[in-house]
């Protein structure tokens, strides 16, 4: 398993550690985030037994918080998305455990498979679809912790217009 892509700084070797605030109020690095949320996602057996499928959204559970960062379970039935959204100035990382999502930026799509993991940084907008014909898993970590998301949509000329926000109180 290898991680595929950061959108910032390059992927750390060594073993995982703190590391200095180099993105504005993330005490942790994307590629830490990165291997926590590829650490997880290698161990099933941890969390399984909470995920459940949603035909009527995404079903998520927080399933780790502390001051530094939090760590979500994700379940994506085929064509469930996020639409496109920001993470109201965290970092963050996901990895899939289970089948397979696209990540959608503005002017670029991925694929990211199970044992893919991708990062970004505290300015990263994307939308995260599952375009596939079978459920998927993932795991999703962020630095600090969100407490704040905002929607955006794309205009007719392919530019994203900002739409509502949300706080940590309405998820
Ligand atoms: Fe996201």
């Amino acid at each position: 398993m290898t991680v595929t892509a950061t959108e910032s700084g390059a992927p750390e070797s060594g073993a995982p550690a703190r590391t200095a605030p180099s993105e504005a109020g993330s005490p942790f690095a994307p590629a830490l985030l990165a291997e926590r949320a590829r650490a997880l996602a290698d161990h099933p057996e941890e969390w399984v037994h909470r995920v459940r499928l949603d035909p009527q959204g995404r079903w998520y559970e927080r399933v780790h918080q502390d001051a530094d960062h939090e760590i979500w379970l994700i379940s994506w039935l085929p064509g469930q998305s996020t639409g496109f959204h920001d993470h109201g100035g965290s970092a963050g990382a996901f990895a899939v455990a289970l089948g397979t999502l696209e990540e959608h930026r503005v002017h670029d799509r991925r694929e990211v498979g199970a044992g893919q993991v991708r990062s970004f940084g505290p300015d990263h907008v994307h939308d995260v679809r599952n375009t596939s014909d079978a459920p998927a898993v993932s795991v999703h970590v962020y630095s600090p912790p969100l407490s704040t998301m905002r929607r955006y949509d794309l205009d007719a000329g392919g530019e994203l217009v900002r739409l509502a926000a949300e706080s940590a109180d309405d998820w």
